[in-house]
């Protein structure tokens, strides 16, 4: 899975861009650790970082919604719930069973996925609105 930052990742919305650039850099940092064998000290890293990072920049990403009255705010705003949910099942995960293989793999993988995947499908219509109503 490749979650190396790209230019077609941009939304345009430099804020929003800029906060997904540092979420890369985290999810890259975990890879490297990966890679050298000891995803399992990075893990718990990321996990703190995303239970506080993503919520504040759901929350920015909300908050534009709103303003501009976003007709999908209620389906985007649902999907940015499921994540945080899972975040808080990997972290009560790492509580209960300490770093376990699948751990790393649901953190790198599943999270990783669902970033891009949000940013491309999700996060672009969002941006795509924004255009539209000129702002
Ligand atoms: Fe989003």
């Amino acid at each position: 899975m490749d979650v190396t930052w790209s230019d077609d990742l941009a939304t345009g919305v430099y804020d929003i861009d800029d906060q997904h650039k540092e979420i890369f850099r985290r999810f890259d940092r975990l890879f490297a650790a990966c890679g050298q064998g000891k995803g399992k000290e990075e893990v718990l890293q990321l996990l703190i970082f995303l239970e506080d990072y993503v919520k504040e920049h759901f929350a920015a990403e909300e908050k534009l919604q709103m303003r501009s009255a976003y007709p999908d705010y209620t389906s985007h705003r649902a999907e940015h719930t499921r994540f945080v949910t899972d975040v808080a099942k990997l972290t009560n995960e790492f509580k209960s069973e300490g770093v376990t293989l699948s751990l790393v793999i649901m953190t790198n993988k599943t999270l990783a996925a669902w970033l891009v995947q949000h940013i491309r499908k999700t996060d672009m219509a969002f941006a795509s609105y924004l255009r539209q109503q000129g702002k």
